[in-house]
């Protein structure tokens, strides 16, 4: 279970190695694919949460650092935000952790949607435009946008594969959400999706 009551802000918490050898076939997961708005309050086990996140935009190729998810020309400017129940995390790919960002329950202001607020887990995708270097903002916009559809839909399989439930989500109040997670000027929320498990 995810329980990070000792968890100071800036504590780095190490997940498990993910297990690659694990869930449904591609295709059966395609098959599955679905956006679900209807979660238990069950925390996911810290290895489930450490297999979405690597599933997400994990390091797959440890000798170049490259991802689960492609980005344009390669910036990996997309950060996640993980909201649980008792805090805001910042995924580390490559310590493959979770950093402390803040301590309470953030999870209201992760979206309008009600289950936002109960569902365990909100991933929030934002693209840090430093990382994008000298293009400008049109075109920082559309990779982004385009980058994080791919982490989106690698969450959507993982769930599909894992018996999860998840749903992409752009219906956020960004304002209040950037400053909950202490987001910079420079960083801009492009997607949130929450992941749980489904109500039986
Ligand atoms: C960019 C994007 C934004 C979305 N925003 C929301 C949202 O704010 N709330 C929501 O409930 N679903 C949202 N969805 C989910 C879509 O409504 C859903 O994908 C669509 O109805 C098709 O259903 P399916 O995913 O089960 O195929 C979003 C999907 C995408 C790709």
């Amino acid at each position: 279970m995810v329980n990070f009551t000792m968890a100071q802000d800036g504590s780095v918490i190490k997940l498990p190695a993910p297990q690659i050898n694990s869930g449904k076939l591609l295709m059966q997961a395609l098959k599955e694919r679905q956006s679900i708005r209807s979660y238990s309050t069950k925390p996911l086990p810290l290895q489930t949460l450490s297999d979405l996140l690597w599933a997400a935009d994990g390091i797959n190729r440890p000798e170049s650092g490259k991802r689960t998810a492609p980005t344009a020309m390669n910036q990996q400017e997309l950060d996640i935000y993980v909201v649980l129940v008792d805090g805001v995390y910042l995924y580390e790919p490559k310590e493959h952790a979770l950093r402390t960002i803040a301590k309470g329950d953030f999870r209201p202001l992760c979206g309008k949607q009600d289950f936002v607020a109960t569902a365990p887990v909100n991933l929030i995708l934002v693209a840090d435009y430093v990382k994008m270097g000298k293009l400008d903002d049109e075109k920082k916009k559309h990779f982004a946008a385009i980058d994080a559809g791919y982490i989106s839909q690698n969450v959507y399989l993982f769930c599909a594969s894992a018996g999860l439930a998840g749903v992409a989500r752009a219906s956020v109040d960004q304002e209040a959400l950037a400053k909950a997670i202490r987001l910079r000027p420079e960083q801009k929320f492009i997607l949130a999706h929450t992941v749980g498990f489904p109500v039986e």
